[in-house]
């Protein structure tokens, strides 16, 4: 799994509540972070980047835990890498038209992933009957990277960016940033409590437990001569490991607020 820093995270602890067992490993691209105001080419090379970095220690899946990555390069990974690419886009939308009773949606974002148009596309393939809001969020992911998620500036800044979309009057937004969920309480605090908060981080980790069990039918003949395919059970732990071409301290520190406890040891990366 990637993502730009901790954002990607969020999924990690969804996964990691839904299928203990199985082993993973978390890039966050903290020293290259953030990725939503950079040009589209530039993430999308990123992606490839950390994408043969995981590929290199063998993993059966990559999940895409970062919107703006995903919402340039999903697809060209999909179709360059052997074994399944998964984003957290679709799933998102789909945790939306679930939870959404007026049809009236919002999707905060970073300024690529909204400027991708991703979510509008995804939107008209899967849900065209949703009415869709897309709001860039500038600054988020910058707040959540230094640790600070509910101060008085990170809650007047979400005053001002999330103000259309109360004006809107949506009934379920989308925390269309991996980062977002980190900035909840703050977030929930300015749209109010009638307005519901969906991340794809639940979903996100259906589709891969999911698409993990197909696997593991597959390959089941070898299974027990390949750890990443083995059938584990929920009562054992899996190797949990984490990466960062960051600073190793702070994302060990912020990483276990966070995440959890698993987050203990975290290996430095120098692109
Ligand atoms: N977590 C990333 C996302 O979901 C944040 C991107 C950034 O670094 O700006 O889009």
């Amino acid at each position: 799994m990637f993502d730009s820093g901790l954002g990607g995270l969020s999924i990690v602890r969804a996964l990691i509540d839904l299928v203990p067992g199985r082993d993973l490993v978390y890039f966050g691209d903290t020293g290259r972070f953030p990725y939503g105001p950079k040009p589209a080419d530039e993430v999308a090379k990123f992606a490839m980047q950390i994408t043969e970095v995981l590929l290199e220690r063998d993993v059966a899946m990559v999940v895409v835990a970062c919107n703006t990555a995903a919402a340039v390069a999903l697809d060209d990974l999909q179709d360059r890498v052997d074994v399944p690419v998964v984003g957290v886009i679709e799933p998102g939308i789909r945790a939306a038209k679930r939870a959404t009773v007026t049809g009236r949606v919002g999707v905060i974002g970073t300024v690529g992933t909204v400027r991708s148009g991703a979510y509008q596309r995804a939107v008209a393939r899967i849900a065209p009957d949703l009415h869709v809001l897309c709001a860039a969020c500038p600054g988020f992911v910058e707040f959540v990277e230094a640790g600070d998620t509910d101060s008085d500036q990170v809650h007047v800044l979400a005053e001002r960016l999330l103000a259309p979309l109360r004006a809107a009057a949506v009934d379920t937004l989308v925390l269309g940033c991996t980062h977002y969920p980190m900035l909840a309480r703050t977030i929930g605090d300015v749209m109010g409590r009638d307005v519901v908060l969906v991340s794809s981080a639940e979903e996100t980790a259906f589709e891969v437990d999911r698409l993990l069990a197909e696997c593991d039918g597959a390959h089941d003949d070898t299974a027990s001569n390949n750890p990443t395919i083995t059938n584990q059970t929920a009562t054992t732990a899996g190797r949990h490991e984490f990466v960062t071409s960051g600073d190793v301290a702070m994302f060990r520190r912020l990483g276990a607020r966070f995440c959890g406890p698993e987050v203990k040891r975290v290996e430095a990366f120098h692109w």
